[in-house]
């Protein structure tokens, strides 16, 4: 997985991301993260990449040009790289553009995996109070929000988007197992889970963890994280549900987060 990410803080994200998993994974080549700078694309003089908004308003707002120019550039690498892949034949697709903005849809999971797939991923970080609609309208294929808040720009948002997606690429997270027993796996919240010492400020690791029994820690774990889900996260818990009734599949547990 190759993240481009279209920034006018490059230093911010490749910092935050070039440490622990990520930064191993990067030396593994399992992942490239590069960040480019919006700003070296702009053909106004004085390095000016924002102006006024027509209408009137607050704030000023990142201009079309070197936004689409920058775009252009990585587009056209990567298109070069594909056809270099592929005998110089042209791949059909562009690459995906993620513009995060707390207008898109909230990221879940569900589009970390969806994502996970794609082999080049384009992040376009918005800052000051946007980008001008006309270069979105030509650019963008997905409009992507961590959640319903405001941030100063699309930096943070990009830099959680791209750890949650690398961790689904194998061979990233020492124990591909981990992806699959995690939260939100079947959306179901992942089981508590307890370490040495046995004995903790007189709390006890709950007795069947230690019985070396597996098919009844599992059952024990799924229960938990069903319990677990049913009281902090009841919306997720009733989409289980409704999935346990309609594919009629987890009567066995198969369908838990331990499966
Ligand atoms: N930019 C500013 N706030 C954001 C958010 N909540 N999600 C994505 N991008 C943003």
């Amino acid at each position: 997985m190759n993240f481009h990410i279209l920034t006018l803080f490059p230093e911010m994200v490749m910092q935050g991301l070039s440490t622990s998993i990520l930064g191993k994974a990067i030396e593994r080549k399992l992942i490239s993260i590069e960040a480019v700078n919006i700003r070296d694309y702009t053909t106004d003089k004085h390095g000016k990449v924002d102006d006024y908004t027509y209408g009137g308003g607050a704030g000023m707002l990142m201009q079309a040009q070197p936004v689409y120019d920058t775009y252009l550039a990585v587009n056209e690498a990567i298109t070069g790289k594909r056809a270099l892949e592929n005998n110089g034949e042209n791949s059909e697709r562009s690459p995906r553009v993620i513009y995060v903005t707390p207008q898109g849809r909230n990221f879940n999971q569900e589009m970390a995996k969806e994502f996970a797939k794609e082999e080049d991923l384009i992040f376009l970080c918005g800052h000051y109070e946007g980008i001008d609609e006309r270069v979105l309208e030509e650019i963008v294929t997905d409009y992507v929000s961590i959640g319903d808040y405001v941030l100063t720009g699309g930096e943070l948002p990009a830099m959680v988007m791209v750890d949650s997606i690398s961790r689904l690429i194998p061979g990233v997270l020492h124990n591909d197992e981990s992806a699959a027993t995690e939260s939100f796996h079947n959306d179901l919240l992942e089981y508590p889970q307890y370490s040495r010492p046995e004995v903790w400020q007189g709390k006890r690791v709950p007795e069947i963890l230690l019985s070396g029994d597996h098919a009844k820690v599992d059952k024990w774990r799924l229960e938990q994280s069903i319990e677990r889900t049913k009281k902090l996260r009841p919306d997720l818990y009733e989409k289980w549900k409704l999935r346990q009734e309609t594919e009629g599949i987890g009567k066995n547990g198969e369908n838990g987060v331990n499966s």
